[in-house]
Formats: structure tokens, sequence, C-alpha cells
């Protein structure tokens, strides 16, 4: 099996970044908090097919999280994530600590524009300078060709879309589709926080937005009865308590009154203390 080196500081993920470019190789870097699943899987196997040298990071950021308790609770499993990263052939994990990503005296941050105050960026304040800075910080360590994103975050995607091309960090910013339980689920790491009543009560996630796209197929266009016939769902479920469910513009993340080409409705959803989004294209 091939070794993936383990890298915990900038200067040496830099160097090992300069020596795969200096052998006229191409670096994809797939940005994690941890906790990998097959959904992570399928994002190092799209970096696979853009570069010939992939780095995974592992970082639970502590800026992007609006709650201390969530920050505490997020999985770090750090063994079975490099073990994962060996199986499926990563080049180089980079999993720094938090004084090697924030050493004593940090204060300079970046901040996302408008496309961060929607949904995700009005429910969790800070989340997204969190998400730039973080992944800013990563660019510049790393200086990959590629990076790739997931579409489950979306907003997120679109906003480090912005930011790159906006700062000119020359990274080509690859989006790769939600991967999903057989029942419809989005994989996420969060999911192994579920109870097992929970998690049978999570797929009225995907059903919401089921709901909502065979709504807008019958001929719905207003955001409204749309949005309904996704919460209906979610109502039914006694222990989904819904955060919000909005059909938005996917270069803007503004929400939509009316469903216009490309629309996407999006939802967060709490079970218990753990929270889960999912997005779909209407
Ligand atoms: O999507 C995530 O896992 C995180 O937000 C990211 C992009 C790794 C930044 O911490």
């Amino acid at each position: 099996m091939p070794v993936t080196q383990v890298l915990t500081s900038p200067g040496d993920v830099r160097a090992w970044s300069d020596g795969v470019r200096c052998d006229g190789e191409r670096v994809a870097l797939v940005a994690t908090m941890g906790a990998l699943h097959v959904g992570h899987d399928s994002l190092v196997s799209l970096a696979n097919e853009h570069a010939d040298r992939v780095l995974v990071s592992i970082f639970v950021n502590p800026l992007q999280f609006d709650r201390d308790t969530d920050f505490d609770a997020y999985l770090r499993p750090i063994d079975d994530d490099v073990a994962r990263c060996e199986r499926l052939g990563v080049d180089a994990v980079y999993a720094p600590t938090a004084s090697a990503m924030y050493p004593a005296g940090f204060e300079t941050t970046v901040t996302p524009g408008a496309l961060a105050d929607s949904m995700e960026g009005a429910a969790r304040p800070g989340h997204f300078a969190g998400v730039t800075t973080v992944v800013t910080k990563l660019f510049a360590a790393v200086r990959p060709d590629v990076a790739v994103f997931g579409e489950k975050d979306f907003q997120q995607l679109a906003v480090i879309r912005r930011m790159t091309a906006d700062l000119d960090l020359g990274v080509e910013i690859v989006a790769a589709p939600t991967v999903r339980e057989s029942d419809g689920l989005a994989l996420s790491s969060r999911n192994q926080r579920l109870s097992d009543e929970q998690r049978f009560a999570a797929v009225s996630v995907p059903r919401a937005l089921d709901a909502a796209v065979v709504a807008a197929r019958a001929g719905e266009r207003s955001s409204g009865p749309i949005t309904a016939a996704a919460m209906a769902v979610l109502e039914r479920t006694p222990l989904a308590r819904p955060e919000y469910m909005t059909v938005f513009d996917p270069e803007t993340c503004q929400p939509l009154d009316a469903v216009a080409a490309g629309a996407r409705i999006a939802t967060a959803v709490w079970f218990g203390d753990v929270r889960l989004i999912d997005n779909r294209a209407l």
C-alpha cells in the first residue's frame, strides 16, 4: 500500500507541494474537517481525475463554529482518517494543530461578501468568515492547482469560488456532487452523531426537498407553495426542527420569490443537537 505522508506545519506542506510542482505534477487539495466517510472518498477520487497528487487536509476549524458545544462534539478520529487516506492512495495528509494554524498573535481574517449573508451565513454568524480564512490559509500553504468542494455545502462552494476569483488565488475550484445514503440522506460527518431514532427521522430532509422538486415540476413557480410543500414533510416528523427552507439563486445565494432557471432549495434541520443541511436543484 502506498505510504501517505502526514504533515503538520505550513512549512512542511509548502515544501511537499513545491517538490511535487518541481516534478511538473499538479496538486489537488481536498479540504476536510476529518471524520471521513464515503462522501469524502468521492472528493478524493474527483481530485485524482484533476491532478497527479492529492493532499487531504484534516482540521476542525474553531473559527467557523458558532457554538462551542458543536465544536467540542465534532468527531476527531484522526488515526482512522489517516488509515482511510492511505487506503485511498492519498499522497499526503495535512493535519495541523490549532496552534500551528492559529499561532499566538493571529488576528488577520478574510471577510466574505453578500454571498455569505443568507441561509447558513444568517443562521451561523461568522461561520463563513471562518471558512474563508481557513481555506485561504490552506491555499497559501498547499498552493494547489485545483481544490475540490462538495455541493452539499452549496453556499460554501459559492463563497469559496467567489473568494478565489476576487483574490486572484489561482486555484481551480471543482464541485463534487452530493453523495447520498440509499434512503437519500446526504452523507455528512454529523450523521454519525444521530441516535437510531434521529437517523430514522433524518430521511425527512431529502424527502422534504423531493416534495419541493415535485411541486416545481408540477408547474408551481412561486417559492411560497414550494417551501410549504417541503416544510409539510418536516412538520409531520416530530423529531425534526427546521431552521430554514429557502428557494435561492445559485449565483447570488439570495432568496427568490419565484423559481428562475437554475434555482435551488436549501434547508437546515435540527435533530436533537445535530444540525443537518442539504440542498437540491429545483
Ligand atoms: O466543508 C468543510 O469540511 C469545511 O468547511 C472546510 C471547507 C474544510 C473548511 O474548514
